[in-house]
């Protein structure tokens, strides 16, 4: 593979950082993001100290904000006007129903609705790679898709998780 730009998602910690140090080490032009500049920053240095090659840059944003995701799309379209790969990587997992600035489920907000919405921003940017591709970065819980309650998307329902039935002992 020829050197790509490539964005990571939640590129600060486990799979989105370990991705970034092989990509860097492969001779790619990595781009990290999280939510903490101190933590962003302190990242950098030690991929590039372990790598011998510097991200090309960190950017900061909240993804469960949808004002947030705006802005980062608007400053990385300003700084790269072309990007071959976004990675949709950056992921939580909240045992308990948190409500966003928008009104949305945290989890759905950051896992679900945060991907599709920065995907859709970087479209054009993505479009002028010949070689463009999305990577979302998924669950083995997919496996429980008989179990989404399509109807309560936002877990707003008890006796649920996150739009989840809860499994009893005679479930399949
Ligand atoms: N590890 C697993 O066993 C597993 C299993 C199933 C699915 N996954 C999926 O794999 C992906 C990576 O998981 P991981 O295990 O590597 O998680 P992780 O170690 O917790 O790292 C998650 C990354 O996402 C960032 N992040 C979390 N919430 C964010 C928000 N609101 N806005 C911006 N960034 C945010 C984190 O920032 P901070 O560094 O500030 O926390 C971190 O950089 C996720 O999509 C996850 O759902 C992982």
């Amino acid at each position: 593979m020829s050197a790509k730009t490539i964005l990571i998602t939640g590129s600060t910690d486990g799979i989105g950082k370990a991705t970034a140090r092989e990509l860097l080490a492969h001779g790619h032009r990595v781009v990290l993001h999280g939510r903490n500049e101190g933590k962003g920053q302190k990242v950098i240095k030690e991929l590039a100290q372990e790598t011998g090659h510097e991200p090309s840059r960190y950017f900061n944003a909240d993804l469960s904000s949808q004002n947030s995701i705006h802005r980062l799309a608007d400053e990385l379209a300003a700084f790269f006007p072309l990007l071959d790969v976004l990675m949709n990587n950056a992921g939580t997992y909240q045992p308990e129903r948190h409500v966003t600035e928008e009104g949305a489920e945290l989890t759905f907000a950051v896992n679900y609705l945060a991907p599709f919405m920065l995907t859709l921003l970087l479209r054009d940017t993505l479009q002028k790679s010949a070689s463009a591709r999305v990577v979302n970065v998924a669950s083995t819980a997919h496996r429980d898709v008989y179990r989404l309650e399509w109807e309560n998307l936002q877990g707003e329902r008890r006796g649920t998780i996150r739009g989840m039935r809860i499994p009893s002992p005679s479930s399949p």
